[in-house]
């Protein structure tokens, strides 16, 4: 049977954006018209999975009012001669069907994952972090590669990656590539390393597939970095046991947008705005001229 499920975990706190998100979820952030996870929805859609369970947290109920279908607003569009905004509501009709299920106890992205296990049962799926987006307007099809790769490799593991500047490997999962090629075998996996230990400039990219393997290592994990049940620990152990774990490079031009910190929210906020074909060429003008008249000092005045 092919790969139907997609775990998303959005239990995480947010604590890297507060006070934006001490009663919204970072998954709700906007991101120029559409909130985060609703893209993760969509990308998860065009790769082809059709059933999709949360792993939610305290303050998530945004995330499953966002996916109902909300009849009494789409009465009143109809009703007030505002057809035309259905259109904005054309995501709630996806044929996706919707699980969610609650990580009690926030004790890491692994028990996350974990907290999937009685949905799941033992079949393979796809885990998409609720707080990235992949390719712009996420029109990245990464997962569907990675599921054939997973089909036709007999991988037990298979993970999305994409380089970053050295100084930040300090905030991934950071891969040891047996070859170089944009898909290789995972030799070994780092969670956030110190620059000095970093076997790579290869991060994780928030996406992964796993065979049901994962929840017997998940179910054996000891907290490691942060205190937390890493996945990253996980995977490693079945990489060190002989399972054959893959890495699969985003394609030339796509890269992943992290919700997760301001620097990259701001620059992706910015990016997916200048990309809106009725906003974009506007602010892209606006910006254009803010820059000629103040500099790029002016930020310099705010500190
Ligand atoms: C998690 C993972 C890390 C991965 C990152 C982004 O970290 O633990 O390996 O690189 O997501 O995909 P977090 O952002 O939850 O700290």
């Amino acid at each position: 049977m092919p790969i139907d499920m997609a775990v998303v975990p959005v239990a995480g706190r947010g604590t890297r954006l507060l006070p934006m998100t001490k009663s919204q979820p970072k998954e709700m952030l906007p991101v120029g018209r559409k909130p985060v996870v609703q893209y993760v929805v969509e990308e998860l859609s065009r790769c082809g999975l059709g059933r999709l369970l949360f792993v939610t947290g305290p303050g998530k109920t945004a995330i499953e009012n966002h996916f109902d279908i909300d009849l009494e607003l789409i009465t009143n569009l109809r009703e007030t001669g505002r057809e035309e905004l259905l259109e904005e509501l054309a995501f709630e009709r996806q044929d996706l069907e919707y699980f969610y299920t609650r990580q009690r106890r926030q004790l890491g992205l692994g028990h996350a994952v974990l907290c999937a296990k009685p949905v799941v049962g033992r079949e393979p799926f796809v885990v998409a972090l609720g707080d990235s987006i992949i390719g712009i307007n996420a029109e990245s099809k990464v997962v569907r590669v990675m599921v054939e790769q997973f089909e036709s490799s007999g991988a037990d593991v298979v993970i999305a990656f994409e380089q970053v500047p050295r100084d930040e490997v300090v905030h991934y999962g950071i891969a040891k590539p047996r070859q170089k090629a944009d898909i290789f075998d995972l030799d070994d996996l780092i969670e956030k390393p110190d620059v000095a230990e970093a076997p790579s400039t290869l991060a994780v990219a928030a996406r992964y597939v796993f065979s049901p393997l994962i929840f017997d290592y998940l179910e054996k994990t000891e907290p490691g970095k942060g205190g937390e049940i890493q996945l990253t620990d996980a995977i490693r152990a079945m990489i060190h046991e002989g399972h054959k774990a893959l890495g699969v490079c985003l394609p030339a031009g796509e890269r992943r947008f992290d919700i997760g910190n301001f620097e990259s929210y701001f620059q992706s906020f910015t990016e997916f705005a200048l990309a809106d074909p009725d906003y974009g060429p506007a602010l892209q003008e606006f910006l254009v001229d803010w820059l000629a008249k103040h500099g790029t000092n002016r930020a310099e005045k705010y500190r």
